[in-house]
């Protein structure tokens, strides 16, 4: 391949990470977030322990992997936001799905500040355990206030408590986003991973030294291969997957757009998944060694522990374990404090998925897109700042990751390999400026297997939903926050491709050029 120079398009040339280590610790920052800490350790254990790693590492690499390459191909060769550059791959169909990717991402951002808003003001509780003897009901009932979910989903009663922390995590947040790719996101970024890896690594290691950590581990490393035939378990893990990983909601894609031309993309790609997978592993052995410690306390096996996902893992269940550590509110405050660092680099490289996409169509300057996302961040104010929180961020969480991401990243793989036909360039492209060379191999896991098990998983995932509701919720308020959200993102999909742009989207010429890669030009 020769080395012709870079073409450039009528868009202005994009925002650029200093470097490999800058892309890389900002993709890691993505990766890593709620979805290790608060998430993964709870899905595993209620999905046959051990036996998850299973699925785990087959979702991973069936999916996960060619999936995050895919974003970043796309990213890298079409340098846009989602849109922008799936509109250059494959005309106004492709932006459609960069739009719903888009609104996905918006959606996620709005709950997505809410637990990192109630992390921080734990973080600050931790040091006098502010949640005293009863932390459940502290936290329903004190802290939330929280409403009831089949009579009074949704409420105007704000809440002051997680209010105030909510209106700053946003601040801080467009703060970081206002200042730029470098000098705003990479910086951060550059900054808080390496103190969260130490953090956390020593989280970790003081959890495996109390007393009851072994047979903490023993439950979660415990294969319970029965489950392995529930296919509940299988959608689980795909799910836990392109949520940990930042994939098919438009993140990888945009973060990829501020890559220089000549960047090693799958061998960034592979740090960046392995990386984030030892993250969840770790974070597994962290929570479980510490839930051994609390079973062993209280006289009890750690599967008789109750509350052992999700919030009530992260905010009921740890505080109760905190209060009886010695030292505990220590590491109450590392632990909520780590949540809410890796949470808010999650948080910055969702929202810019957003920025850069208003930016890239109406041509706004980067102050005015943040400015735009303020919008956004009062959406969130009503609905996470107000007695029915819990019950929005529940709601949004199930709809947006579990059909949400899986339908954006089931459009995305037909439409990029079997509609538009551009596999075989990606591919091309990614190899060629890539160590870790791709080929038939990946274009089949994309094109084939990832969709095959997706489509399947996403259709058990709304049969289950239409069937049997959510929760107990109220019906109304699962139509307009849990459908109502899957819609806003298909209605975004048809009416902005039909705004016209402010630049022309496709003056523009891919490098490596076509010729240069010796692939014909894509259908678009
Ligand atoms: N990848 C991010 C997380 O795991 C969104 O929380």
């Amino acid at each position: 391949m020769s080395r012709a120079q870079p073409a450039t398009g009528a868009i202005p040339e994009r925002e650029q990470w200093t470097g490999q280590v800058g892309f890389i610790l900002a993709a890691v920052g993505s990766a890593v977030g709620l979805g290790n800490i608060w998430r993964f350790p709870g899905v595993a254990y209620e999905s046959g322990g051990g036996a998850f790693l299973i699925p785990y590492l087959v979702a991973l690499i069936t999916a996960g992997i060619p999936i995050l390459f895919l974003d970043y191909a796309i990213g890298h060769r079409f340098r846009g936001s989602a849109p922008l550059a799936l509109r250059r791959l494959g005309g106004k169909l492709g932006e459609g799905i960069g739009w719903f990717q888009v609104t996905i991402a918006a959606l996620i951002a709005i709950y997505y500040t809410g637990v990192l808003a109630w992390a921080a003001s734990y973080f600050v509780f931790s040091f006098d355990q502010k949640w005293g003897d009863d932390p459940t009901g502290f936290f329903v009932g004190e802290y939330l206030q929280a409403s009831d979910g089949a009579t009074t989903p949704f409420t105007f009663d704000f809440v002051p408590g997680v209010l105030i922390p909510l209106v700053l995590m946003w601040i801080v947040t467009l703060v970081i986003l206002g200042a730029g790719v470098v000098k705003g996101v990479q910086r951060a970024n550059v900054i808080i991973i390496p103190l969260l890896v130490v953090a956390f690594v020593a989280l970790v290691v003081r959890a495996l030294f109390l007393p009851g950590a072994l047979e903490g581990l023993n439950e979660f490393f415990t294969p319970d291969f029965a489950a392995l035939a529930d296919p509940g378990v299988w959608v689980a893990a795909y799910g836990q997957v392109f949520f940990s990983l930042s994939i098919a909601f438009g993140i990888m894609i945009t973060y990829a757009s501020y890559r220089r031309r000549r960047s090693n993309m799958t061998g960034a790609g592979l740090v960046v998944a392995f990386g984030n997978s030892s993250f969840e592993i770790l974070a597994g052995i962290g929570v479980f060694s510490t839930l051994g410690f609390f079973a062993f306390q209280q006289g009890v096996g750690v599967g008789d522990l109750e509350g052992l996902s999700g919030v009530g893992l992260a905010f009921m269940t740890f505080p109760a374990i905190v209060s009886e550590m010695p030292g505990g509110g220590w590491t109450g405050a590392l632990f909520f404090g780590t949540l809410t660092l890796a949470g808010l680099t999650s948080l910055i490289s969702i929202l810019e998925v957003v920025i850069a996409a208003i930016r890239d169509k109406f041509g706004m300057t980067r102050a005015q897109a943040v400015g735009g996302i303020g919008l956004l961040a009062v959406i969130s104010i009503v609905l996470l700042g107000t007695s029915s929180g819990l019950i929005a961020l529940d709601t949004i969480d199930q709809w947006t990751n579990n059909v949400g991401i899986v339908a954006g990243a089931i459009f995305m793989t037909i439409i990029v390999i079997w509609v538009k036909r551009r596999g075989g360039e990606l591919s091309k492209h990614l190899s060629a400026v890539s160590t870790f060379k791709v080929g038939r191999l990946w274009v089949l896991l994309t094109g084939l297997v990832a969709p095959a098990v997706l489509i399947y998983i996403l259709v058990a995932k709304l049969i289950d939903l239409a069937t049997n509701g959510y929760e107990g919720y109220a019906t109304w308020y699962l139509g307009v926050a849990g459908w109502g959200s899957i819609g806003l993102a298909i209605l975004a999909a048809i009416v902005l491709p039909l705004v016209t742009w402010r630049s022309d989207p496709d003056e523009f010429t891919a490098w490596p050029t076509n010729e240069q890669l010796q692939v014909k030009g894509g259908r678009r």
